[in-house]
């Protein structure tokens, strides 16, 4: 699977010859594999037909949020010990690491803002800024940005700072359980994402629940969120496990494909977005055999138990459903978008709540731009099958937890020319996987 020898001295030779042409300094070549780095792990991948993957690391604790900074070094968020900063050496591997930010409560939020001097990091209950020196990769000045998280439940707090909006902070907070009742008032401050002015922020941060505006509610863990071409946000929401219909008066099991793992359109993060988008109410339908008292679609939401006040229509009325439905129980933690926003390439970190396994593995959503000039999947809203497997673990059906690969965060090497996938499984790991 990986790239021979040849193929990669052509592509030295081509970054070379290019390099004279003013690329960025950065413009690598692509190693086939890494001096001293073996895989410590058992699992088999295969990838999709024209790409190719390298291991690029092994033996990290927990990657979980993956960047480059303006110097072009990689920054990684390792969970449970902090940020480490990794200088790239000419053939494309790792020559030396640095830890930048040494905090076991660290977790898996990392963002950097446009100009690649302020650094967020986040732990369960709390974000916090820092300010960052690419050239020596130091990280002095932290302050809090936002706290009161609620810790229980879901922990990641994934942020984001738009690419064209610096001043503000994009904070994402999942629920304190599968099926959470309260987040049906937005108010509780679970099962949504909130957006912060990072030009007013209290001493002492803000405090997540009662600041900051909505980019949403009814999100159960929106643990992927991801720009396009025109800076609108995209959530990637891991939804509920053990789910059941209630048929004639009796519980039936639905739950090896239902609900799908839902792609949401959030929108505008300038802008208060208070569209409710179903849970814990409603959720997504990904396989519509398995209801049988009534005749959906996927993409549609169904209740678990309707009743004479609020019925599946209900939620068709007054639920955002996903723009696009993925497998049940995949699991996405992370997704960019290619250089040219035609594909979404998504990390799907694989399921306990499915018989057969499903997930270790990444995929690519194709996209287009319409005539408004809005982005959207190619795929329609009611297809299963929107996405394509880019590289995955062989046997994924026998796969249980570290087992297997469990990718995590993605990020695009400046130059486009791969990307960095991190997996935390039973051994830390980060995978190149790129076209050839
Ligand atoms: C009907 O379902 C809705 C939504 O779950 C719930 O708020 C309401 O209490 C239910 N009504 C009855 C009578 O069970
Ligand atoms: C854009 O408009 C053209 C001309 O009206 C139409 O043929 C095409 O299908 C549209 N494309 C999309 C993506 O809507």
């Amino acid at each position: 699977m990986h790239p021979s020898a040849a193929l990669t001295a052509t592509l030295a030779i081509v970054g070379t010859a290019l390099a004279g042409a003013n690329l960025p300094r950065q413009a690598s070549s692509i190693p086939s594999s890494c001096p001293g780095v073996t895989a410590r792990t058992t699992y088999k991948l295969s990838v999709a037909t024209g790409w190719r993957y390298t291991l690029l690391a092994s033996g990290l604790t927990k990657p979980r949020s993956l960047l480059f900074d303006t110097e072009g070094h990689l920054l990684v968020l390792e969970a449970g010990k902090g940020l480490t900063a990794h200088t790239l050496g000419a053939d494309g591997c790792i020559a030396s690491s640095k830890t930048v930010i040494s905090m076991a409560q660290l977790n898996h939020g990392l963002a950097l803002s446009p100009d690649g001097k302020t650094l967020y990091v986040s732990a369960a209950p709390t974000a916090w800024s820092y300010a960052y020196d690419a050239k020596t990769m130091t990280a002095t000045n932290q302050q809090v940005v936002v706290k009161g998280m609620n810790p229980g439940g879901h922990n990641s707090r994934t942020l984001a700072v738009p690419p064209n909006r610096p001043d503000l902070l994009i904070v994402s907070l999942g629920s304190g359980g599968n099926i959470d009742e309260p987040t049906i008032a937005k108010e509780t401050g679970r099962a949504i994402v909130k957006v912060f002015d990072l030009g007013k922020t209290p001493a002492g941060g803000y405090t997540y629940n009662t600041q900051g505006w909505y980019l949403g509610y009814g999100l159960r863990n929106e643990v992927a969120l991801v720009f396009d071409g025109n800076n609108m946000v995209w959530g990637v929401e891991n939804s509920g496990d053990q789910l059941t219909r209630v048929v004639g008066g009796k519980s039936v099991d639905v739950h090896i494909d239902n609900p799908a793992e839902e792609l949401n359109y959030l929108g505008d993060p300038s802008k208060s977005n208070e569209q409710w988008y179903g849970y814990p109410t409603c959720w997504t339908v990904g396989d519509p055999k398995v209801i049988t008292d009534k005749t959906f679609k996927v993409g549609q939401q169904f209740m678990i138990s309707p009743n004479a006040t609020f019925d599946d229509a209900s939620c068709a009325a007054k639920s955002m459903p996903p723009r696009l439905s993925i497998k049940a129980h995949s699991a996405p933690i992370d997704g960019k978008f290619d250089k040219a926003f035609a594909n979404m390439y998504v990390s799907l970190h694989g399921s306990w709540n499915r018989q057969p396994a499903t997930g270790y593995k990444v995929v690519q959503i194709p996209f287009q731009k319409l005539n408004d000039s809005r982005y959207d999947p190619v795929a329609p809203q009611d297809s299963a099958a929107g996405y394509s497997d880019v590289l995955w673990t062989q046997n994924e059906g026998g796969c249980s937890g570290s087992t297997c690969l469990r990718p995590t965060g993605i990020t695009w090497h400046p130059d486009y020319s791969k990307m960095y996938v991190g997996s935390d499984g039973s051994v830390g790991e980060i995978y190149l996987l790129y076209k050839a």
